[in-house]
């Protein structure tokens, strides 16, 4: 007899308790004789250009942030994985989705983690109410198939995929193999229905990944929920759409009646009695096919030890340093003596250069005690000769500042050619060619 690990098949003449190869506990299970199978044709080729592209029917959830990361709704007969924190609100949006849905289309929602009372007070706490919502509080696969298949219903939501259980597997309950199997049967099973499946998963506080992972290629959608350093913030990303783009964020509130979307980043990302204070300017950053409007903040100070630091929360230090050495070199102004702190609002992380003349003009602000306008956005990349360079997605930046109401926004000179073609008329441009240009920009118009 011969036992293999679950997780990375490693083979064994006796059932290990731990795996010595991949340092997982249970995950050993008897080999079993592979079938002989007989194989005969009974499947055919098609040509790539006599198939027809069947029109695949999409309906909308009714929350916008969600249709947004799911990529304009959700696909009948797709399969999406939602994963995140305990705690972080995914039963919160799987009830309010599940409600939404239901008012044009029968909705089970199998809740193998909390009792029917629970979700009924859950539902009164979110104040949402519907006779085309169907609860199951089973968690055996068999029962979900016999229900699902009186009741046919369109969306089956599943709450929480790692406390089903089947008798028909003899893996362990709650172990990774019976979590993928299950996973299998209910994706094969809507599949072949068309019916939409979304299945809600937990992951732990350092990201792993027991049960995700090893799901994602089970499923046609993968939406991951996630704090941003404000408690009540959630980013919900897609990582993976067989439908969609990926990389896509939506914006929601956990308010006390239930999970609120945020579609205008002004709304939370700028705070609006920081109006023109010293070191605090206002740029773009561009998350899938969103401009999200974000606040730099800097302070330049007396640095608390004999030589100054540089501390930075939402860019790269080395960036910061960076950004820090142009302006000492191109302008008259003296960093190496001071403290820099750089702040990006709500603890968003910015990987873009899009962001170099905001965070510039910030410290130079700070520095000088120069008031910035909060009606004007810089955009715009460094280069190390401190020159502006032009950045990706420039026209769905501006358009999105124009759509907020921004009068003036700062870019490259680079860009003064293409900015002809905007059809964009109540918004001024300042162009700037480098650093020394911003410097007397701000020094003398603001
Ligand atoms: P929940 O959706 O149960 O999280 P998960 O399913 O991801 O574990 O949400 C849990 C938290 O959200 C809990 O701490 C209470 C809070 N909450 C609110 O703040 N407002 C609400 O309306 C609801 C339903 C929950
Ligand atoms: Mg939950």
């Amino acid at each position: 007899m011969l036992y293999i690990c679950t997780n990375c098949q490693q083979t064994s003449p006796t059932k290990l308790g731990k795996c010595y190869n991949c340092q997982e506990w249970n995950t050993f299970e008897e080999k079993k004789d592979e079938k002989v199978v007989k194989i005969f044709k009974n499947t055919k080729l098609h040509k790539l250009s006599d198939i027809k592209h069947d029109n695949q029917k999409r309906i909308k959830t009714g929350i916008k942030e969600l249709d947004r990361v799911l990529g304009d709704g959700l696909i009948m007969g797709s399969s999406i994985l939602m994963g995140g924190e305990p705690g972080i609100g995914k039963s919160t949006l799987a009830l309010q989705l599940s409600q939404k849905l239901s008012i044009n289309h029968s909705v089970m929602y199998i809740s193998a983690e909390e009792s029917l009372s629970q979700i009924k007070s859950r539902s009164e706490r979110l104040q949402i109410s519907s006779n085309n919502l169907f609860i199951l509080d089973d968690k055996e696969l068999n029962q979900i198939f016999v229900h699902t298949e009186e009741l046919k219903p369109e969306i089956i939501v599943v709450d929480s995929i790692h406390t089903l259980d089947s008798e028909n597997t003899d893996t362990i309950p709650g172990s990774i193999s019976q979590v993928r199997s299950i996973t299998h049967s209910l994706t094969d099973y809507c599949k072949k229905k068309g019916l939409i499946l979304i299945l809600i998963c937990h992951i732990t506080k350092d990201g792993v990944i027991a049960g995700p992972k090893t799901l994602e290629h089970l499923v046609d959608t993968v939406l991951y929920f996630d704090h941003i350093d404000s408690d009540d913030l959630r980013l919900l990303r897609t990582t993976k759409n067989r439908y969609g783009p990926t990389n896509e964020i939506g914006i929601f509130k956990m308010e006390s009646k239930g999970l609120l979307e945020i579609n205008d980043s002004e709304e939370i990302f700028i705070s609006k009695e920081n109006d023109n204070s010293f070191g605090t300017s206002i740029t773009t950053t561009i998350e899938g096919s969103r401009s999200i409007l974000v606040e730099v903040q800097s302070l330049v100070s007396q640095p608390l030890q004999s030589y100054g630091k540089r501390f930075s929360n939402g860019i790269e230090i080395n960036r910061l340093m960076m950004l820090v050495a142009i302006i000492e070199k191109f302008t008259r102004n003296k960093l190496s003596d001071k403290d820099v702190f750089i702040n990006i609002s709500q603890g968003l992380k910015i990987k873009e250069t899009a962001i170099d003349m905001a965070i510039l003009a910030s410290l130079i602000s700070s520095l000088k005690n120069i008031q910035i306008s909060s009606d004007i956005v810089f955009l715009g990349e460094v280069g190390l000769n401190g020159e502006f360079k032009n950045i990706s997605k420039m026209e769905k930046r501006i358009s999105e500042l124009n759509r907020l109401g921004f009068k003036n926004c700062a870019l490259p000179s680079k860009f003064q050619n293409d900015s002809k073609n905007l059809p964009l008329k109540d918004i001024k441009f300042i162009f700037l060619k480098n650093i020394f240009e911003l410097e007397t920009f701000l020094g003398d118009k603001i």
